[in-house]
């Protein structure tokens, strides 16, 4: 049976700047369901950065409701947000946002350093499994 995943309804998001405002979002209605693989597409400033942002957690609508996997994300305190956005939610940032001080192998850990109760040898095995899964094992140890 199908589980919602992502559920969207009448979501905006205006932007205000200097007596200016932008709608950037008006009226969304979305659903996404559990395994589902969804592409958005548009011109550049349709708001598919701003709506990526508020599923991800890093932004909140002016209007409208978000629940994510049964939860209404209006409810949710800065503590729930920021272990969701740890735990559930992986984000690639079209400029990476990689740390240059950090190694490839570091970058990937740094998440994991957030959580408590993981053992260091269980974040390392983690870190290093990953790194096989894309083929960039051999580069753990280099700057992004
Ligand atoms: N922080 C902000 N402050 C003010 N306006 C913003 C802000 N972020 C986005 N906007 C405006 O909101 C609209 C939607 O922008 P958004 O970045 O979501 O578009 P996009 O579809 O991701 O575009 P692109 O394809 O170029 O990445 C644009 O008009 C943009 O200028
Ligand atoms: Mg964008």
């Amino acid at each position: 049976m199908a589980e919602t995943i992502i559920d969207i309804e009448q979501l905006t998001k205006v932007f205000y700047t200097d007596e200016i405002e932008t709608h950037a979002l008006s009226g969304i209605h979305m659903q996404i369901q559990r395994g589902e693989y969804v592409a958005m597409s548009g011109p550049s400033g349709c708001g598919k950065s701003t709506l990526l942002s508020i599923i991800g957690l890093l932004d909140t609508p002016t209007n409208g409701r978000y629940q994510l996997n049964g939860n209404e994300v209006a409810n949710l305190n800065f503590s729930d947000r920021s272990r969701i956005r740890n735990q559930e939610i992986g984000f690639i940032f079209q400029s990476f946002n990689l740390i240059g001080d950090l190694t490839v192998a570091e970058n990937v850990e740094l998440p994991l350093t957030y959580r408590s109760g993981m053992p260091v040898a269980e974040r390392k095995k983690r870190v290093q499994e990953s790194l096989e899964r894309v083929n960039m094992a051999h580069r753990m140890r280099h700057y992004p």
